[in-house]
């Protein structure tokens, strides 16, 4: 694992957009896997200003989100759909017919589920963003989810939906289950950009790279992958 620490957020959001910058200059049909969460949305206003500075563009590339809530429509402003619309997609010239996220909304969910990996096979993702929760998870891999899983249905761990809240009018409101790429996906991607920002996820972090693999820290499986980069702010590179 490379490690970055960056002096703050915003370092943090351009260093790692500058490695996505480069590397989508370099595969104009690049495949990239997005999270969603308040940590990469500085790293998407990168991106943002890259592409309306026509130092990039999204006209050939494919994105696969890493998950998306079950309990709520597409159409709910606090949608993952929603988010990557508001916060990346409706900002840049990317063809909706390249953007691919759980969908909440359809008929058979195992039928779509079982679509969405194959789709995933068959455009293998270059470079997945990822965030990590305090309590370790990557995508909605919660602490426990067995390592071998693709896409699949998972409950939310209380702690994850207490931290999601923030979004929500209280944590009734918060869904109890969502979609999320398994951990096997995750790791198929050909690189790894992990962001971490702030003194919650200090601790998830030092676990991520100094700690013994093992499903109770989701985000350890990483050590194993050949092409990570971690960029952590100081708050959240203070442990390391
Ligand atoms: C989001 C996702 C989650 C978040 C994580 C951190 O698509 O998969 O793993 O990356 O919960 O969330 P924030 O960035 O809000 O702290």
């Amino acid at each position: 694992m490379k490690i970055i620490k960056c002096d703050h957020y915003d370092d943090m959001s351009k260093k790692a957009a500058q490695v996505i910058i480069s590397d989508m200059k370099e595969k104009k049909d690049i495949v990239l896997g997005l999270a969603t969460g308040s940590t990469p949305i500085g790293l998407y206003k990168e991106l943002i200003k890259a592409n309306q500075e026509k130092q990039i563009s999204f006209k050939d590339v494919m994105t696969f989100n890493l998950d998306e809530y079950i309990g709520i429509s597409q159409k709910h402003p606090e949608s993952y759909y929603q988010f990557m619309m508001r916060h990346l997609f409706n900002h840049v010239d990317i063809d909706q017919k390249n953007i691919n996220l759980p969908n909440n909304d359809a008929s058979s969910i195992d039928k779509h589920i079982k679509a969405y990996n194959d789709k995933m096979k068959k455009h293998p993702i270059d470079v997945q963003v990822l965030g990590i929760g305090a309590n370790g998870h990557i995508g909605f891999n919660e602490p426990g989810t067995p390592f071998d899983n693709e896409t699949f249905i998972v409950d939310l761990d209380e702690d994850t939906r207490i931290a999601n809240q923030r979004f929500f009018d209280s944590l009734d409101e918060v869904p109890k289950k969502a979609i999320t790429m398994g951990i096997k996906n995750i790791m198929r991607s050909k690189k790894i950009i992990l962001l971490a920002s702030g003194i919650h996820k200090a601790e998830a972090i030092k676990k991520m790279i100094e700690g013994p693999i093992t499903t109770e820290h989701p985000a350890s499986i990483l050590q194993l992958h050949p092409n990570v980069e971690v960029f952590v702010d100081e708050e959240a590179g203070s442990m390391i």
